[in-house]
């Protein structure tokens, strides 16, 4: 009755798992949620008033497909202050978030049988959209023994004559890797389109640098957004960064797809990117200091974190000897614990036996969120 690809896309567990604790929390037992990536912080204010003035002044319309060309080019300044690589304000597509960004670049370069290359443990939505798109997601496994840092022999014999792209995320989604520069600059020399996720980046610890693709290869497409540096996921701000030969379909693409971003949230994003600094490191230091007290309480209790992550916010933890799927684990530390958590699962087979912790959350719930799980681990 369905398009045959709807099946397959996968649902997303760590939904699943935190739909079940809002449905026990509404029913009255209080549910800690330390399974999603959704940042606990509010807005940077100065965005919250420029939407918000932009709604009362009447700007309610449709813009240019690729948005605003003021926050094109503020995006592009941002590009060269953090990545230190000039880009042309024409380069830069506007999305409602980076998830749109995604879709765009796939429908793009992807026709049915292609291939798209990707290191698993990986976010889940890649694969499905891969497959929306009717192209075949490659997986290159990588392993906390080597710090999740992607083998590039790996991915060149992984190439074939229908390999159209490589996804980096860096850092990545959900074992926090950041990508050494050598790996980076050796993937960029491959020849094929990398499709750089950075919708983390400046979200890094321990001294940890994040490199750009786009500073080795022009055929490199910057996947990036509003949600996580700037705790903005509601707004649905985000954008890419393409090259030139692109840009025409992807302006095609846009109109067709989804016409433009709104005006009002394009008027935000202008404003975090103007006034957001300081608001942006002070959660970064928020988060260095969560992300210790959530490392250090899950080895205190014995368990095994096989890297301290140096970016994003997710702790990836072996649970392998509990012997259960993760999916099961999840549902059963729910339960007892009332804990919500994201089944490795999501993350692909080489994350089966993990579970993801987020410490997008508040240090208190972080720390509440310890201390249920310690009562009861021993009944695991
Ligand atoms: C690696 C990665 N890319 C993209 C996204 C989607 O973000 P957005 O809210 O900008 O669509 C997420 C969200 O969790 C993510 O983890």
């Amino acid at each position: 009755m369905f398009a045959k690809r709807t099946q397959e896309v996968e649902p997303f567990l760590a939904m699943e798992v935190m739909e079940r604790g809002m449905a026990m929390a509404r029913a009255g037992t209080p549910i800690v949620q330390l399974g999603v990536g959704e940042p606990n912080f509010d807005a940077p204010p100065a965005a919250v008033q420029a939407a918000v003035d932009s709604l009362v002044s009447g700007e309610t319309h449709y813009t240019d497909s690729r948005g605003l060309f003021v926050l094109r080019e503020a995006i592009a300044q941002d590009c060269e202050r953090r990545r230190g690589v000039a880009v042309d304000p024409d380069h830069v597509v506007v999305t409602s978030g980076t998830s749109p960004a995604i879709l765009l670049c796939l429908n793009l370069l992807v026709d049915p049988g292609d291939e798209v290359i990707l290191a698993t443990p990986h976010y889940p939505c890649y694969p499905n959209m891969i497959a929306v798109c009717g192209g075949k997601p490659i997986l290159v496994p990588t392993g906390p023994e080597d710090g999740f840092v992607m083998d590039v022999a790996k991915v060149r014999a992984a190439i074939t004559p229908r390999t159209r792209a490589i996804f980096l995320a860096s850092p990545a989604n959900p074992t926090g890797a950041v990508q050494p520069k050598e790996v980076v600059e050796e993937l960029s020399d491959l020849g094929i389109p990398i499709l750089s996720d950075e919708i983390y980046d400046g979200l890094t610890y321990d001294g940890a640098r994040v490199t750009s693709p786009l500073g080795f290869t022009e055929n490199c497409y910057v996947l990036d957004g509003f949600s996580k540096r700037y705790a903005m996921t509601g707004f649905r701000l985000g954008y890419l960064i393409a090259p030139q030969i692109a840009m025409r379909p992807l302006q095609s693409l846009m109109q067709s797809f989804f016409i433009s971003t709104s005006q009002f949230v394009q008027q935000a994003g202008i404003s975090a990117l103007a006034h957001g600094a300081e608001h942006v490191e002070h959660m970064r230091g928020q988060y260095a200091i969560r992300r210790r007290i959530l490392i250090d309480g899950l080895r205190d209790m014995g368990l095994s974190i096989p890297i301290d992550p140096p970016g994003a916010f997710y702790v990836l933890v072996d649970m392998r000897h509990f012997e259960r799927d993760s999916l099961t684990l999840s549902f059963d530390i729910l339960e007892k614990a009332h804990v919500a958590l994201g089944p490795g699962r999501d993350f692909g087979e080489a994350a089966e036996g993990f579970v993801r912790f987020s410490f997008a959350t508040s240090s208190e719930e972080i720390e509440e969120g310890l201390r249920r799980l310690a009562r009861v681990i021993p009944q695991l």
